[in-house]
């Protein structure tokens, strides 16, 4: 049985969910959803970031204990993905005890395998980031990503050796074991790589909210490294370089722009001191912008996610934000064009599809009749490669052509006037109809798990119901 094991990055808790993190978590459900009704071995792992200096500045600002604030901020993770109706098998969070001691015990084995060593850590640190910067990331002296001046540090470091392993990944990722998507990315990683990879700090001595260093206790874990490990804690790994879980390693892990540099050299750089397999695939999604403008609390434009769902749904808002982000592109959205979309395609799109033909069927009790099984598998494996490439827009864009293709049948047919001049073509016209509509209930499954089951039901029962309202454009 084939086994598909996909990550989403685990979010830090500074802050509640924005739909920038929606996404990400959104698009691993689809293709999580798209794997088990394949029917292989699927485990879909998310979760939280609690350690670091960024989230233990936002605990004083509120001025709450580190661990009562991230308790909080947790649950509304949770609470978010519970309303997206995202079906994850393991939230991880990094403050697990579980977590913690499998941490310690890496650490200690990396420690004594001679991969860690003592030195003194001078450079500049973005804690927006939680990375380190060097002078060409910056543009005016600044982090783009957080409009921040990075913090000049100076201080004794434990590092990690990852300079040894550059020319390994180098050629891991060039050669596409370690697949990097899309293209551009890759390139922007390789150029990264062949410039040469350093020793990198591990460890810091003035951050407290973070696990101890096993063999020295006055410094705690630098938060990238106890994060990535969650990717194997949260399969159920103690820690222990002797073996890895079966369901390593990761078909896919999904993530943005913003986090790639680090997950294609530190990351691997610490597997392959384990000696464990690498992921199959990174795959980097654009970002979301709002109006051309980047979302940000200070200028007031932040969507977010439980606004979206109030206005559009949860089905809606799952629609809405897949679509809105094609293949490793970014994509700008605003109320107005989301409502734009929601009515095209859901309200007077797919909605009003099934509310017309079924209604027009109730006197007439035409059937689904199985589609042309040739035309319907050449159908299916082309969303089948398009679902390998995580081209998810592209597949509902594909879908949604068969829905704009009957509503515009349904017109040049004048449908309503042909059941009654014509019953029995007007009958076998539902019959495609119906049928179509049925196929389409079980392609959209993954992206609209709600809306495909109602469609089943109001194909069952014959009677319709309005799955989306039409909405307004005043947010
Ligand atoms: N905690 C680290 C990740 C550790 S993983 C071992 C982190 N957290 S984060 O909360 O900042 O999340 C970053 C991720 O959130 C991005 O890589 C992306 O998946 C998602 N997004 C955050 N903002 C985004 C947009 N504006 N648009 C799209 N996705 C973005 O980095």
């Amino acid at each position: 049985m084939n086994k598909f094991y996909i990550t989403t990055p685990i979010y830090y808790v500074n802050d509640k969910p924005h739909i920038g993190h929606a996404y990400t978590t959104l698009a691993a459900d689809v293709l999580s959803r798209y794997h088990k009704r394949l029917g292989e071995k699927v485990f879909f792992l998310t979760g939280t970031d609690e350690h670091g200096l960024k989230v233990e500045l936002s605990a004083q600002k509120s001025g709450k204990n580190p661990q009562e604030f991230v308790n909080e901020k947790a649950q509304e993770f949770k609470l978010a993905w519970q309303k997206f109706n995202i079906d994850y098998d393991n939230f991880l969070r990094t403050t697990d005890i579980n977590h913690i001691q499998a941490v310690e015990k890496a650490l200690q084995k990396l420690y004594e395998r001679n991969f860690i060593y003592k030195g003194k850590y001078e450079g500049l640190y973005c804690v927006g980031c939680e990375q380190y910067k060097t002078r060409d990331d910056l543009i005016d002296g600044k982090c783009p990503e957080h409009n921040q001046t990075p913090i000049l540090m100076k201080e004794e470091s434990y590092f990690f050796k990852l300079s040894q392993f550059g020319k390994i990944l180098e050629k891991k990722i060039s050669s596409g074991q370690l697949d990097i998507q899309p293209e551009k990315r890759k390139k922007e990683v390789l150029n990264f790589i062949k410039r040469g990879l350093k020793d990198i700090s591990i460890s810091r001595k003035n951050v407290s909210w973070g696990i101890p260093l096993p063999f020295d206790k006055s410094h705690t874990t630098y938060v990238w490294i106890d994060a990535f490990l969650n990717y194997l804690t949260g399969l159920g790994w103690s820690g222990t370089a002797d073996h890895y879980p079966e369901m390593w390693p990761p078909e896919v892990q999904l993530m943005s722009k913003d986090i790639l540099r680090v997950h294609a050299t530190i990351w691997p750089g610490i597997l392959l001191a384990f000696g464990f397999p690498l992921p199959k695939k990174i795959f980097v999604h654009g970002y979301f912008t709002v109006n051309g403008q980047k979302m940000s609390k200070s200028l007031g434009n932040v969507i977010w996610p439980e606004d979206l769902i109030e206005k559009f749904g949860v089905d809606g808002a799952r629609y809405l934000l897949i679509s809105s982000l094609s293949y490793g592109q970014d994509g700008d959205i605003s109320w107005e064009k989301l409502t734009k979309k929601y009515n095209a395609d859901l309200a007077n799109g797919l909605g009003n599809l099934v509310s017309r033909v079924v209604k027009l069927n109730e006197k007439i009790g035409a059937k689904v009749i199985e589609a042309k099984v040739k035309e319907k598998k050449a159908k299916i494996k082309n969303l089948n490669k398009l679902f390998n490439e995580i081209k998810l827009k592209e597949i509902l864009d594909e879908i949604w052509k068969e829905v704009a293709w009957a509503n515009k049948y349904i017109e040049e047919k004048k449908l309503w006037d042909l059941v009654k001049t014509k019953p029995v073509k007007g009958k076998k016209v539902l019959s495609e109809l119906l049928s179509l509509i049925s196929e389409i209930s079980k392609l959209i499954f993954p992206f609209l798990p709600e809306t495909s089951q109602k469609i089943n039901e109001i194909l069952k029962t014959g009677k319709t119901k309005v799955l989306f309202p039409r909405v307004k454009n005043a947010n």
